[in-house]
């Protein structure tokens, strides 16, 4: 049954918390986060992970639920107390199943990398190969980096991209999996600027008898606002964050099938966590309901249209933007035409005012820049404001002053809470 939603609210209706309160019983940690709201609002956030939750969002997490310790599932907890608790997660998976179409949602992973976590548990055994891509590539940590229990604990092999168009290489996933018979093949990246071919992996899936493991992280509030191919109809078990494009709070989730429904709940609870953070949990309900609002999918597609129109714009600055634009929120660009490699790019970008974070590029070793336009979108930034942001952000790598001011004077323009 759909969800129906009174209109999202947008970020921009003030915040819920209060300060004054909290000035008083702890000045420290009170300057701490106004100063951090004050970045937040006085430089513009272009990382592409980010984005600004609604005030109803911020609300849920810092309610009473926060004090609560709720083990188990809704009806078989492991404490007292837990009415409210169960209420509040039924409406989050209720809202989820909803809203992306699944069987089942499993709203208890505190993190993306605790969804991961739970759906190797729930699929396959130390030892297993796995096929994801690579790091070098856009691979997440979660897909077999050796500092992280994915590569300590799984055969991991990597696919990669063509290094002309930046496009994944399917022939070669093809011919990975064929050669290694991989337990699961992992779709999802952290800088793909164009979407996974979800039938083709489960056809290739198919072919070597392997799960499908979607990591969808990053589209996933695309995905909720129709503005990116669901993954829901092809993976065994789709794993996202709650906090990225979704503008919810910071957390993750796990789709899946009917039959891998029990599977996936014991991998989370009481495989890999403890208690569920259950503030965080109504949360995501929240988030879940807004995104559900045809003011979402709008959301979303501007999103879309903004990222497209950074990116033409920034092909026009000089960078050269990977695979030649982008079908998402999502944009990785090479900063050397002008002279710099990314991390200086970054560097310059910040003390500009403008805040995003490097990432590997498809060809060779040098590292190029991402940004993603779901934070701006949110504070109202417009497409023309994407024409003038990408002459910002030109001049700033290539080390012009005055910077800093023009992007304060946009940024105030759109407070991302007014108030
Ligand atoms: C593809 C992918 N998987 C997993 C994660 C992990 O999410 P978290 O940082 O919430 O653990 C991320 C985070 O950026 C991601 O991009």
């Amino acid at each position: 049954m759909p969800v129906t939603h009174a209109a999202a609210p947008s970020a921009a209706d003030g915040l819920p918390q209060d300060f004054g309160a909290l000035l008083h019983e702890d000045p420290e940690i009170a300057g701490v986060l106004l100063a951090e709201l004050d970045r937040q609002s006085g430089t513009l956030q272009l990382t592409a992970a980010e984005n600004f939750a609604s005030p109803a969002v911020l609300a849920a997490l810092g309610s009473p639920l926060a004090n609560k310790y709720a083990e188990g599932y809704p009806g078989s907890r492991h404490h007292g107390g837990c009415a409210q608790a169960d209420a509040a997660e039924r409406i989050a998976v209720q809202r989820a199943t909803a809203l992306f179409g699944a069987e089942h949602a499993n709203v208890q992973p505190h993190s993306g990398s605790s969804a991961v976590l739970a759906a190797y548990a729930a699929l396959l055994r130390p030892g297993d190969t796995v096929l994801a891509m690579g790091l070098p590539y856009g691979g997440h940590l979660t897909h077999g980096s050796p500092a992280n229990f994915s590569g300590r604990w799984f055969g991991f092999i990597g696919y990669g991209v063509d290094p002309e168009s930046g496009l994944i290489d399917y022939a070669q996933v093809r011919a990975l999996a064929r050669a290694h018979r991989p337990k699961a093949i992992v779709s999802g990246s952290i800088s793909y600027p164009r979407h996974p071919d979800h039938e083709l992996f489960r056809e290739i899936c198919d072919e070597v008898g392997a799960y499908l493991i979607a990591d969808s992280a990053h589209p996933m509030g695309l995905i909720a606002g129709g503005a990116a191919p669901s993954p829901v109809p092809y993976a065994d078990v789709v794993c996202a964050t709650t906090h990225k494009v979704l503008r919810g709070p910071r957390g993750g989730m796990l789709l899946c099938g009917a039959e891998l429904a029990e599977r996936v709940d014991r991998a989370v609870f009481p495989f890999t966590q403890g208690g569920a953070q259950m503030h965080t949990v109504a949360a995501k309900a929240v988030a879940f309901g807004e995104a559900a609002a045809p003011s979402f999918a709008a959301y979303a597609h501007r999103v879309v249209a903004h990222a497209r129109e950074l990116a033409a714009d920034l092909g026009d600055e000089g960078f050269e933007v990977t695979t030649g634009g982008t079908d998402t929120h999502l944009i990785v660009a090479d900063p050397a035409p002008l002279g710099v490699d990314g991390p200086t790019a970054r560097a310059r970008l910040a003390a500009a005012g403008i805040v995003l974070d490097t990432c590997a590029l498809p060809h060779g070793d040098a590292r190029g820049i991402r940004l993603g336009t779901a934070a701006v979108t949110t504070q109202g930034l417009d497409e023309r404001d994407m024409a003038r942001l990408a002459v910002l952000i030109g001049a700033a790598v290539r080390g012009e002053g005055d910077v800093l001011d023009r992007v304060r004077e946009l940024a105030a323009l759109h407070p991302p809470y007014p108030g």
